[in-house]
């Protein structure tokens, strides 16, 4: 280890985008190694509007590893972040900095203690998967930082020992996290199926739903099923590898039809083997399953479909529509349906992407009071009816793309004297 006296602190900065499975991870066959029962399918949501900021850095003055998130200090001790440290700090190289006068070996990284903030651009308490996108950032900019020679792919075999659904945000576009053979989980990593520019039309609307009680968490969740649900073998081994195939292939040639009916039944069917695990879980809620009936009516009545849903382990829906101008339609459909508290702005209802609310026609609350029933829906009162406050907010947002480093040295989350949260 070189460099004067031990003030020195070298700092990585990396934003990685979050994930949304259309064909679902569920049930683990390894519980430490995350190793899981069948593969899975994602589309990597764009990091503009839902991403993690992580800023790592190391210095010989730092007396143990630390890390904030949102500003707050949090413990490093769990299992999962421990073999994340472990397996990046066995794979970490040479470091040199010139203008530093710091050159790090490889095996100082041992004795080397770390600073890590990490920050959501969306509200954590959402729902949404923060945990995926986190660990996927704690891994690339830790491996940035301590030059490992890895690929993203062998990366994510490293993320997924933090969270299984992390492994997926290592890559944009679309993503299959390989479930593999290997026991000691060599195999079992994510692979870039197509970048976000190969189906770029694809537009998504995610509805956060009030959520009245707390949810079970994914990890004890898909540990009931695994010991009591029937229906979960049937899911691994006969549905679930015929899907994947059938996903890959509507993914490839952008066939939307396909990718909506795989996308809906394939969340369909997690949420009947989490009713399947006993004691049941609930994930979804009557929003939920309002959302679910609103867009299925839709799409049966335009005889082809124009949005698919999709809910993970909460009751928020992910809905991805053809194109934009299905989505101003759907956003129409969904304003109408649940539109804001008359104290809610607008503005602060619909984040993300506020163009497709433009395309939608909608500038004000005015607008969204003269919203009119959509046709498929006119002789169907309980579903044309208004629920407000049965949705929190609305995010607009598209695929998107991969995990990058932020050169620009404001963008750090640690001051770069102190290496503490700025
Ligand atoms: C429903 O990745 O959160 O979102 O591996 O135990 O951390 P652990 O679970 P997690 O589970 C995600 C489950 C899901 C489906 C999916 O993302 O594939």
């Amino acid at each position: 280890m070189g460099g004067e006296a031990a003030k020195w602190i070298l700092m990585t900065t990396a934003r990685t985008p979050t994930n949304i499975a259309v064909i679902k991870y569920w049930g683990k066959r390894d519980e430490t190694l995350i190793l899981p029962i069948n593969d899975s399918i994602s589309v990597t949501l764009d990091p503009t509007h839902l991403c993690t900021t992580t800023t790592v850095s190391v210095s010989p003055s730092f007396d143990q590893d630390r890390m904030w998130l949102n500003g707050k200090e949090i413990s490093l001790q769990g299992g999962r972040f421990q073999s994340c440290l472990r397996e990046i700090r066995a794979r970490a190289q040479d470091v040199e900095d010139k203008k530093k006068g710091v050159h790090i070996k490889k095996e100082d990284w041992q004795n080397l203690r770390l600073h890590i903030a990490s920050h959501n651009n969306f509200p954590t308490a959402a729902g949404l998967a923060s945990s995926a996108a986190g660990l996927a950032c704690l891994v690339f900019s830790l491996a940035k930082l301590m030059n490992l020679k890895e690929d993203n792919s062998q990366l994510s075999a490293i993320a997924r020992q933090g969270s299984g659904s992390a492994c997926r945000s290592l890559y944009g576009g679309f993503v299959k996290w390989d479930m593999g053979k290997e026991d000691n989980g060599s195999d079992s990593l994510a692979i870039q199926l197509a970048d976000e520019k190969h189906w770029d039309e694809l537009v998504i609307i995610i509805a956060v739903v009030s959520a009245r009680q707390k949810e079970t968490s994914s990890t004890s969740g898909m540990r009931d099923t695994v010991e009591s649900s029937a229906l979960i073998q049937h899911r691994a081994k006969e549905v679930v590898p015929k899907r994947i195939v059938q996903m890959e292939e509507a993914i490839r040639n952008r066939d939307f039809p396909s990718f909506v009916r795989l996308t809906c039944t394939d969340s369909n069917q997690f949420h009947a083997v989490c009713l399947d695990t006993y004691p049941p879980i609930f994930y979804m809620n009557d929003t939920s399953h309002r959302i679910i009936s609103g867009v299925e009516k839709w799409n049966r009545a335009e005889g082809t479909p124009q949005v698919a849903y999709t809910f993970d382990a909460g009751p928020n829906a992910v809905m991805i529509a053809r194109n934009r101008k299905t989505a101003a339609l759907l956003l129409q459909r969904l304003l109408y349906n649940f539109p804001p508290h008359t104290d809610t702005d607008l503005d602060s209802y619909i984040i993300g992407d506020k163009s497709i609310l433009k395309d939608a026609g909608i500038k004000d609350m005015k607008d969204v009071e003269a919203l009119t029933p959509p046709p498929e829906v006119k002789d169907n009162i309980p579903y044309a009816q208004k629920s407000k406050g049965d949705v929190s907010y609305f995010i607009c947002t598209r695929p998107g793309g991969g995990p990058v480093v932020l050169s620009d040295e404001t963008q750090a989350l640690l001051g770069p004297l102190t290496g503490l949260p700025k």
